[in-house]
């Protein structure tokens, strides 16, 4: 088998965009990670994953977003944050009937960027233009417990 049919018998983009739509479903509805969408609609992020997604498990490459590194740069995601999002991601995976090899790549893919992407403070985020805005928010469960 090629590599794009092995992609295929993954079960192809559509398998993708079926946990995507789940995935991000899950994150616009989260107390704490929704506030990093705020500014995206659901349809573009999630068309940028499926596409980056569909490149990186061997299908046809029609991503043309940023790569994740300088995606994530003005963004604080620190591990609990990173941790968190990947439960989901595997909630989501699950849901859709994913099979294990396609839970175990993709998660495989996922976990690659954690060192890159992961900050251990604030000062580490870049504004990736001028105009950019530096994404924190504090886990809405710390706040509580701080009041
Ligand atoms: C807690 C962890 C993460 C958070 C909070 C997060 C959040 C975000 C946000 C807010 C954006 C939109 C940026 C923009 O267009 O302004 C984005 C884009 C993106 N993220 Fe993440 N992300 C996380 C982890 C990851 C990981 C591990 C991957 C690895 C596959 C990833 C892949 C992407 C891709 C491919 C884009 C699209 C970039 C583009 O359109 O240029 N994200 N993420």
């Amino acid at each position: 088998m090629d590599k794009n049919e092995q992609f295929e018998a993954l079960g192809g983009r559509k398998i993708l965009e079926v946990v995507a739509k789940e995935f991000y479903d899950r994150l616009y509805e989260h107390p704490w990670l929704s506030k990093f969408f705020e500014e995206i609609p659901q349809e573009r992020i999630e068309k940028q994953q499926v596409d980056f997604m569909q490149a990186a498990l061997g299908g046809p490459n029609v991503y043309c977003g940023s790569l994740p590194i300088p995606a994530h740069q003005h963004i604080y995601i620190d591990e609990e944050m990173f941790d968190l999002r990947q439960v989901i991601l595997i909630e989501a995976l699950k849901k859709c009937g994913s099979s294990t090899e396609l839970i175990d790549k993709w998660l495989k893919i996922d976990s690659s960027f954690k060192s890159r992407i992961v900050k251990s403070s604030i000062a580490e985020c870049e504004k990736r233009f001028f105009t950019d805005n530096i994404l924190a928010f504090p886990n809405p469960k710390d706040q509580r417990k701080a009041a």
